[in-house]
């Protein structure tokens, strides 16, 4: 299956390229209607390639001048290009995640799952701007995610084998009659390449900038369209059933031999024609706008090609790539391809290409031979057409795929309003720094770099309109207190925390509370100083309510005394429940389960998330860390400690944020580093909880071979996530993940990972955490679950 992504630099915004879906009989040598190995991102001259003989079927790319190792380093079927990205199908066919190819500050690509069920399989993935699709193991249905609007696609009821993608045009095959249908924004070109091809029979086509190649019954090259640098002048002498890959471009067409695997290029004013590609053998070819990437046969490096590619002809430096989607089938017909175990590792088997027609084999399974007749495709059924279900505007196809998620999620794409006030979809890095992506759906958005400055602004706003002892915030006597706390006593003392010492009181009214007494020291004279500031912050941090936050229920201000009255949460701390050994034993069990660390983390989340963006105005705790995330009685977690930060003791002169930058391992670097206080910096305490739930691990723990280094978690769990090990490093107190529960914990590891990025841009936001986690969860439950294929699926009676 070939499918030629390709664009045009001038258009490049307002029209949609691309595409594919070549669900045709077609005489393709090369893994029929199995996928491919080998994709370009067009848009931002990315090839990416399937490694072989490795023990895990990754993905690598390459983009001017650097390789770049995809992540996560699991194995894959087969891949697809698009303009801006790429998706990946697993191995197995029951998930499939597309990575952005944007984000040129970045090494790695950011990644997102669209799909993910473990009973309906995918095959035949193929991507475009457009959309990314898909057929279902044993229906071979068609299935569509949506990426962008650009094209009125064909009603439901038209029947096509075989649909690509141009510039503002797509064409199909119907299933009925093997006749080209073309459509699209730019009428002119459609309708001039439809008529062009009349009422020719055609086995597959393929879309080029303005112009539209194809094989036709008979095995000819049959080219349609634009000819403005020659790119319909197949060679003349070409032979019936002489080519079998055909990879065109915005000026170009290029086709692979069938027999001996060489490719010949036309058009493009001859560039395409390079001295590299002679004598030079190919398992596939895949064409962007102006190169095309090639497959060599020889050692299977990936050769590129075109005016479009910089330092045109020559060999990437990618790995070897393998020459088809290793898998567990039999190969009917044309055998194995040789070395297929070393290069699949063991995993499966790679099928050759058919190279002679292959005899007809008993029914229904008759692989299509190239030259065979023309066999109308009714029987496989495959009627359907491909949905638009979702608005998208023209965003970006990433915010695209992200907003289908979102309409898949809440099922507002299906009138079922669902409404999750904190899911949104997943904006990745990358998307975010794209001016307006992340308006596009989400929520109040909200700056992420709040300077404290801001904050104190803010503040004295508030104290001049807040009465004095403002709502909510009950005033408690030192004595009413002392009274809870059996005078302070050491039974009473949960332990300490940023501001004091910490006690479990009642209330003469039954009450339950913790109590946290400030130290007469220093740091609360400071504190006194701004008694105006202490009332209204109380104030207003007693009028969050949140189900994931601590309240503050009231305080105390008496002589030197400055006592804060929280909800007593009757589970204690995160930090208790992971690593201390009292603790772990006894009552810890309930956080023995994938499912209880995942909702942990989900909660904590969703509490930051509404100091980030739903307070007004917006908090940024600064000290995010296991100690500071507390379990209720029905082991919900909740944020607490935020707030304080808002009225450090020091004076605007003094403002120094390092003095109080949260606690050793959990600091984000960047605020160490640059004193730039940012949401982000929550955002990378968060990361090494999460890291912390996944491995059992403190913040900084002793490891090396005395066991006396100290390492942080965030050094030690990175690198092993990063290698797709994850499973070695997970906290054996709660085991080895169960079948389903393996895609939950990766998301969260993989979110992790996304959380303590070094540069606070690069991380995700709290958001993206939550809608994460969320879809973590939610595989738990079948219900409610994954992305699932089941909605989108197009009635194929
Ligand atoms: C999808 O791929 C499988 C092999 O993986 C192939 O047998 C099947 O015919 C393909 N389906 C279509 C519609 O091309
Ligand atoms: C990839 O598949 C092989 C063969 O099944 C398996 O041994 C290996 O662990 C897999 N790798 C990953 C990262 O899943
Ligand atoms: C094939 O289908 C198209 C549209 O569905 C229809 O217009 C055409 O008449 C059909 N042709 C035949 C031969 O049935
Ligand atoms: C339609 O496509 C043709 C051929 O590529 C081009 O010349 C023309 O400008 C396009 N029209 C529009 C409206 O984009
Ligand atoms: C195609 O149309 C022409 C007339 O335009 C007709 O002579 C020819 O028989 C048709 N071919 C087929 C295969 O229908
Ligand atoms: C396929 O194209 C070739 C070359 O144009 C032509 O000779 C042949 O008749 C075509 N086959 C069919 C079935 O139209
Ligand atoms: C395409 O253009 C070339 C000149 O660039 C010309 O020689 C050739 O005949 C044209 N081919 C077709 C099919 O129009
Ligand atoms: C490959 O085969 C084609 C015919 O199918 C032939 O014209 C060409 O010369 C061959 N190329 C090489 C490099 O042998
Ligand atoms: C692959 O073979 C080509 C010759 O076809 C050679 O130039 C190149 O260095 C080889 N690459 C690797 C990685 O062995
Ligand atoms: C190739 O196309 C890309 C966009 O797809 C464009 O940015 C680049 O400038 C083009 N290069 C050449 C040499 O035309
Ligand atoms: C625990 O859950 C129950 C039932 O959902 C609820 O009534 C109760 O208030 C909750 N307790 C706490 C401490 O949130
Ligand atoms: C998978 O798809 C099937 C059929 O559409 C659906 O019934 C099932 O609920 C889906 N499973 C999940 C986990 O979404």
């Amino acid at each position: 299956m070939t499918k030629l992504p390709f664009s045009s630099a001038t258009v490049a915004d307002t029209v949609t390229v691309v595409i594919l879906v070549i669900l045709a009989v077609t005489t393709s040598a090369h893994a029929l209607g199995s996928g491919a190995t080998l994709a370009v991102s067009f848009g931002t001259g990315t090839v990416c390639g399937i490694v072989a003989s490795q023990p895990t079927q990754r993905i690598e790319c390459y983009r001017r001048g650097q390789t770049i190792p995809i992540d996560p380093n699991i194995n894959f079927s087969s891949i697809t290009g698009g303009r801006n990205f790429f998706c990946g199908l697993r191995s197995g066919g029951y998930s499939f995640l597309c990575w952005d190819t944007t984000d040129f500050s970045s090494t790695d690509f950011a990644f997102k799952r669209v799909y993910l069920n473990y009973t309906v399989r995918l095959e035949n993935l193929s991507y475009g701007d457009d959309q990314v699709c898909a057929t279902v193991v044993g229906t071979g249905s068609v299935n569509c995610w949506r990426v962008n609007d650009q094209f009125k696609l064909p009603s439901a009821s038209d029947g096509f084998v075989s649909i690509s993608s141009g510039f503002g045009f797509s064409c199909g095959i119907l299933a009925n009659d093997s006749q080209v249908q073309c459509w699209g924004s730019n009428t002119t070109i459609a309708n001039q390449i439809q008529k062009e091809f009349g009422n020719m029979s055609m086995k597959s086509i393929v879309a080029g900038g303005s112009h539209v190649c194809g094989l036709n019954s008979t095995g000819f090259v049959i080219c349609r369209g634009n000819n403005d640098s020659g790119q319909l002048d197949v060679p003349s002498n070409t032979s019936a059933g002489e080519f079998s890959t055909l990879a065109l471009g915005e000026s170009h067409s290029c086709g692979m031999r069938k027999l001996n695997g060489s490719v010949a290029c036309w058009g493009g004013g001859g560039e395409y024609s390079v001295n590299v590609i002679q004598g030079v053998f190919f398992e596939t070819i895949v064409s962007g706008s102006n190169f095309t990437c090639g497959l060599t046969s020889m050692n299977l490096s990936v050769i590129c090609w075109g005016p479009g590619w910089p330092n045109s002809g020559g060999e990437t430096p990618l790995p070897p790539v393998l020459p088809g989607p290793c898998n567990n089938q039999s190969c009917s017909g044309c055998g194995v391809y040789s070395q297929s175990q070393r290069l699949c590792s063991g995993f499966g088997n790679i099928c050759k290409p058919c190279l002679l027609p292959v005899p007809p084999v008993p029914p229904p399974q008759t692989p299509p031979g190239p030259t065979g007749s023309p066999r109308p495709s009714t029987s496989r059924g495959l009627r359907r057409g491909l949905l638009a279900f979702c608005i998208v505007g023209s965003v970006g196809a990433f915010a695209g795929i992200c907003t289908i998620i979102y309409c898949l999620w809440t099922g507002v794409c299906f009138g079922k309003k669902k409404v999750h006030n904190s899911v949104q979809p997943t904006i990745t890095r990358a998307a975010s720094s794209n001016n307006g992506v992340t308006s596009n759906n989400s929520p109040p958005s909200r700056s992420c770099t709040i300077r404290r400055q801001g904050s104190r602004l803010m503040r004295r706003q508030r104290s001049g309109t807040s009465s004095k002892h403002g709502d909510r915030a009950e005033e408690f006597s030192l004595a009413e207190l002392a009274a809870a706390t059996n005078n302070f006593s050491l039974e009473n003392k949960l332990g300490a925390g940023s501001f004091g010492v910490v006690y479990r009181g009642k209330l003469t009214d039954g009450r339950e509370v913790a109590i946290k007494r400030g130290e007469t020291g220093s740091k609360m004279k400071k504190f006194q100083e701004k008694e105006s500031a202490f009332d209204s912050e109380l104030a207003f941090l007693s009028r969050l309510h949140h189900k994931h936050l601590v309240r503050l229920v009231g305080y105390c201000e008496e002589k030197d005394e400055r006592l804060l009255v929280y909800e007593y949460m009757k589970n204690g701390a995160l930090y208790d429940h992971l690593h201390d050994k009292n603790n772990v034993e006894k009552s810890s069990s309930v956080l023995n389960s994938w499912k209880m660390r995942i909702k942990i983390a989900l909660d904590a989340a969703r509490g930051i998330e509404y100091l980030h963006n739903y307070a007004v105005p917006p908090i940024i705790h600064r000290d995010i860390k296991s100690s500071n995330i507390l379990l209720d009685a029905n082991w919900t977690a909740r944020v607490s400690d935020f707030g304080l930060s808002l009225m450090g003791p020091e004076s605007d002169r003094e403002y120094r944020p390092m003095k109080a930058a949260g606690t050793v391992g959990y600091i984000d670097p960047e605020y160490y580093g640059l004193n730039l206080l940012t949401a982000k910096s929550d955002v990378y305490g968060l990361g090494v909880v999460l890291l912390e739930l996944l491995t059992g691990k403190r913040a900084i723990f002793k490891s090396g071979d005395d066991g006396r280094t100290p390492i942080s978690v965030v050094d030690f769990a990175v690198p092993i996530i990063m290698a797709g090990e994850l499973v070695k490093i997970l906290d054996s107190r709660v085991g080895t993940p169960e079948m389903h529960e393996v895609e939950a914990v990766e998301l969260m590891a993989y979110s992790a990972m996304h959380c303590v990025h070094l540069e606070g841009k690069e991380r995700l936001t709290m958001a993206d955490i939550v809608a994460n986690l969320d879809r973590a969860l939610a595989l738990f439950d079948d219900s409610h679950g994954s992305i699932s294929s089941g909605i989108i699926s197009i009635a194929s009676e």
